[in-house]
């Protein structure tokens, strides 16, 4: 694959302030000065797309957000994927598991995943109808023995994706195991493990999608990706990129893993 990776900044709510948020984007903005062979991302809180967006865009840094609302018009404190485009925004993290497990909370077992992943479904859709390319996160909550967590992951990419096959030229996926996320490097998945589920992502993209498209998705991975490990995820993993949590909220930090990424 010739493409260039994809590294994706997940600020989650790390920087809380907007003078936080900008004082990074302009240190990034010289960072990337003679950067090449790596393509950089910040999904910002909605608050600081827009100042973020102004400050990076004589960069190719792209910017976006972090879930956009699966509906238009009356509701109230939602964010409408036009919304986030209007203000700077190319792209948004759809189905991010801490969204998931907002919807999640109050309900037992898995009988409310239907609900979450028609909710994931609607968001993604929207994003996509407004020119956003879609991030789409899927990840099991635990790895189990039986292979369980395998189909819960082909259930999630299939409804997500269910009707909107003709979207999936701009889409992204993100496979972030919920188990991995906010540990540190040592805790992380191992690549020869990322490895096995990426295959078997794109094999169930492939089944979902037209075949030619699914495999031109880029398929990255999120769950404490730290410069330690970085470098032998990208490479014996064989993912398209990452999706940065903590790691991401300080910029030295986070470039080091940039670095790690070029081709
Ligand atoms: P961490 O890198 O903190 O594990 O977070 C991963 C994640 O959720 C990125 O979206």
């Amino acid at each position: 694959m010739t493409r260039k990776r994809l590294v994706v900044a997940n600020w989650k709510m790390y920087l809380e302030s907007a003078d936080g948020a900008k004082e990074y984007a302009r240190a990034l903005k010289r960072k990337m000065k003679g950067l090449t062979g790596v393509e950089v991302a910040i999904a910002a809180p909605a608050p600081f797309i827009s100042e973020v967006a102004a400050i990076l865009e004589s960069t190719p840094v792209r910017i976006g957000a972090q879930t956009v609302s699966g509906y238009t018009g009356a509701h109230t404190g939602e964010m409408s994927a036009a919304m986030a485009r209007s203000v700077g925004a190319d792209f948004a993290i759809i189905g991010h598991s801490e969204r998931r497990a907002l919807l999640r909370q109050g309900y037992e077992g898995q009988a409310f995943e239907p609900k979450i992943n028609e909710q994931v479904h609607r968001e993604l859709v929207q994003a996509a109808s407004a020119g956003l390319m879609p991030v789409l996160c899927v990840g099991e909550l635990a790895h189990s023995e039986d292979g369980a967590h395998v189909a819960f992951v082909a259930e999630q990419l299939r409804s997500a994706l269910v009707g909107a096959q003709s979207l999936a030229g701009k889409l992204v996926v993100a496979y972030e195991p919920v188990w991995a996320i906010g540990k540190t490097a040592s805790d992380a998945m191992k690549p020869a493990e990322v490895r096995e589920m990426v295959i078997f992502i794109r094999k169930t993209l492939a089944d979902i999608l037209d075949r030619k498209l699914a495999l031109k998705v880029p398929v990255l991975y999120g769950g404490s990706v730290e410069p330690d490990n970085a470098r032998g995820l990208i490479e014996e993993g064989d993912v398209a990129g990452f999706l940065v949590g903590h790691a991401s909220a300080d910029v030295a930090t986070f470039f080091e893993i940039v670095s790690q990424c070029k081709k």
